[in-house]
């Protein structure tokens, strides 16, 4: 059990005075070292990262992440664009940077809606292929990418975001070719690739009662089942305000009752305001209009950086409380410059440093909730 000297609020407060001024100086903790005693620290990173281009990011992943996940180059339009093409030159690259950093490595994502070529479902006529063609081009794709890197990608989000807002099927080309039991089969077929890597489901907005209630019902199926998946992964692209903490609380407690391991996957935190159609990291509604949301293209007010590392802060409480359950908290993202969240105008603030590469008072925030050593 953690323990707090001070109210957390006062500890947080005193902790950022006092840390404000060696911030980031060599030396300090890092974040790999600080949660070693309680799960994973991993970021997401990109093609500049990995080929050592990126000369602020890179010494920030070395120093601060003990696992990694590729933001885009194992998505199947990357890694498999055409039916008899596979590009590996940038996912071999990946996995040698993860391994030169002795980082455990997750692949990101074999089955998903999006980032998948339309040639995946149609045939030569563009029409659509039958259940079973479909079936065999996943089988063949998940045979060779997982197989690929056997024994050293050790956990892979094998199903993305299958599910709607309300908890039901998301009706993918997936689940209206196949069925419903596209799940299923691609978990088997992910075991039979490489019977010792985890096997998660991966998913966003979990925190939110009937999308999360959805997915424990698949989850308790798929058990049932034998299907052989080991982890829930909790996106996390998160709201200054929502999910509480209390939901996070909830939510983790009701996966970890299923036995399966947790997995925060994709953590950011969004601090531009939220617009009606900006809710969710559904990519389509993303792409919806964000006018009125770049209200910080100039920077971040200090009040809104201290409000970031409180919400943080809280959010890892939440984490460290479930550190029994917790595998791994993977951040999407290195520094704020790299997010997802800037597109269409938006200037985000999203993570642990900033555009310079240094470290936010959200860094120092998180670093203080670490179980001590
Ligand atoms: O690679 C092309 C490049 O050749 C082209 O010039 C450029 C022009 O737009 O696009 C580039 O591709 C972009 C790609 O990121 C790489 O930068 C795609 O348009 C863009 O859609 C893609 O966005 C990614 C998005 O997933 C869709 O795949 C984001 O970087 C990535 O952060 C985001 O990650 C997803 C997770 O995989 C699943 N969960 C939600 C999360 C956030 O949306």
């Amino acid at each position: 059990m953690k323990k707090h000297y001070l109210p957390a609020s006062l500890a947080l407060a005193a902790l950022l005075a006092g840390m404000a001024a060696n911030r980031g100086e060599a030396g300090s903790l890092t974040l790999k070292d600080a949660y070693k005693n309680d799960f994973l620290i991993g970021a997401a990173i990109n093609q500049s990262q990995f080929y050592e281009q990126d000369a602020r990011g890179v010494p920030i992943i070395e120093a601060q992440f003990n696992s990694t996940t590729p933001e885009n180059i194992l998505k199947w339009e990357s890694v498999h664009p055409e039916p008899d093409k596979y590009a590996f030159d940038a996912p071999d690259q990946y996995v040698a940077f993860g391994e030169k950093h002795h980082m455990f490595i997750i692949g990101h994502t074999l089955v998903w809606h999006n980032q998948t070529p339309r040639w995946v479902f149609q045939d030569t006529n563009g029409d659509p292929v039958t259940r079973d063609v479909l079936l065999q081009r996943m089988h063949d794709h998940i045979s060779t990418v997982m197989g690929r890197y056997k024994g050293r990608i050790k956990g892979w989000d094998v199903v993305n975001e299958a599910l709607n807002e309300n908890g039901t099927m998301r009706k993918s080309k997936w689940e209206t070719i196949i069925g419903d039991d596209y799940i299923e089969k691609a978990f088997q077929f992910a075991h039979e690739a490489d019977p010792d890597a985890q096997l998660h489901y991966n998913d966003y907005s979990l925190e939110d009662e009937p999308k999360r209630n959805g997915a424990i019902a698949l989850i308790t199926k798929l058990k049932s089942e034998g299907i052989p998946i080991t982890a829930i992964g909790l996106q996390c692209h998160v709201k200054m305000s929502r999910p509480t903490p209390e939901q996070e609380d909830a939510t983790i407690s009701a996966f970890a009752a299923l036995g399966v391991k947790v997995m925060i996957t994709e953590l950011d935190v969004d601090v531009v305001p939220a617009t009606q159609r900006n809710r969710t990291a559904d990519i389509q509604a993303n792409a919806q209009a964000t006018a009125g949301a770049n209200e910080f293209t100039n920077g971040l007010p200090e009040v809104q950086q201290e409000a970031l590392a409180k919400r943080y802060a809280e959010l890892f409480r939440v984490f460290v409380k479930h550190r029994a359950d917790i595998s791994r908290v993977t951040f999407w993202g290195v520094t704020d410059g790299d997010s997802w969240l800037n597109t269409r105008g938006r200037v985000d603030y999203p993570l642990l440093f900033d555009r310079a590469g240094k470290p936010k008072p959200a860094f120092d925030a998180v670093i203080q909730e670490a179980t001590p050593q």
